[in-house]
């Protein structure tokens, strides 16, 4: 039985990945922002767990609370093994393009709020020499466009940490995984026209945990997205700069 820290628990995504966690008898720490919704995701968990499955409400951005959070979620598994981050928010760009104040909400919400979980959470593997921290970023972090730079900025500088955080780790036997998603239909994206690239919550969850399971380096979900990259990333900037894409 596999001991789960989920932050970020009311994510479509997450909630996914609990469903399958709890049919498969691992124990769960649910972390979310919103209590309404988090006593629903947990009921829901609940319903299918073989093990089981404790929540606290929290808003991640709050860095102060962190170290303690981790605390009390590894004492109440009796232990701690595996840990998926998943909050996040999309932001407005043209918002954040106006006001300091909105790109500094996308950075914490995408980036420091997380490097603050990620520190702790690295000493404490690194310590017991085991474990796996899974991470998802994005392919909007792969290269910045105009329509959502500071979302794409916050999601890059998270790969980039996740590659040092690796490259510390990996002699310690702890895996961390970097899970660059692609577009999901999730209450996220709800406002965006759908089309044959998206991919449901449910199978990206299932690609989640088969990562996971593996300790996968990086990983795009779906799969065609590492090749989709591959091509943007090889657009010289010289022509980039000037597409809308
Ligand atoms: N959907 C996509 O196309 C897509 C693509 C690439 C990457 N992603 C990433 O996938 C992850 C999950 O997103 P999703 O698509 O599943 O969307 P979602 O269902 O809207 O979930 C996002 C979750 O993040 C939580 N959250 C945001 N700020 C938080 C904070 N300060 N403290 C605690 N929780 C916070 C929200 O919690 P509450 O509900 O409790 O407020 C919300 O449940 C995000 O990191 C997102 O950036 C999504």
């Amino acid at each position: 039985m596999k001991k789960v820290l989920i932050l970020g628990a009311n994510s479509a995504i997450a909630r996914a990945v609990g469903r399958i966690y709890a049919e498969q008898g691992h124990a769960l720490y649910l972390v979310g922002r919103d209590p309404a919704k988090l006593a629903a995701t947990e009921l829901d968990l609940k319903v299918r767990a073989k093990a089981p499955v404790f929540s606290l409400a929290s808003d991640l951005t709050e860095t102060s609370r962190h170290a303690e959070l981790i605390a009390t979620a590894e004492a109440k598994l009796g232990g701690l093994d595996t840990v998926l981050i998943a909050h996040g928010e999309l932001g407005s760009q043209l918002d954040a393009q106006k006001d300091v104040a909105a790109t500094m909400r996308i950075l914490n919400s995408n980036f420091i709020s997380q490097v603050s979980l990620m520190t702790l959470l690295a000493n404490n593997f690194e310590h017991k020499k085991s474990g796996t921290l899974a991470v998802i970023t994005s392919v909007a972090g792969d290269r910045g466009r105009k329509t959502n730079y500071v979302y794409g900025t916050a999601k890059g500088a998270l790969s980039i940490f996740l590659s040092g955080l690796r490259n510390r780790l990996c002699s310690f036997g702890v895996s961390v995984v970097d899970l660059r998603l692609g577009f999901v239909d999730t209450p996220m994206t709800s406002s965006f026209k759908k089309g044959p690239l998206w991919a449901s919550p449910e199978a990206v969850g299932k690609a989640i945990v088969h990562a996971i399971s593996r300790g996968d380096d990086i990983v795009y979900v779906p799969w065609f997205w590492r090749w989709i990259m591959l091509i943007i990333r090889s657009i010289p900037e010289t022509l980039f700069k000037r597409l809308s894409l």
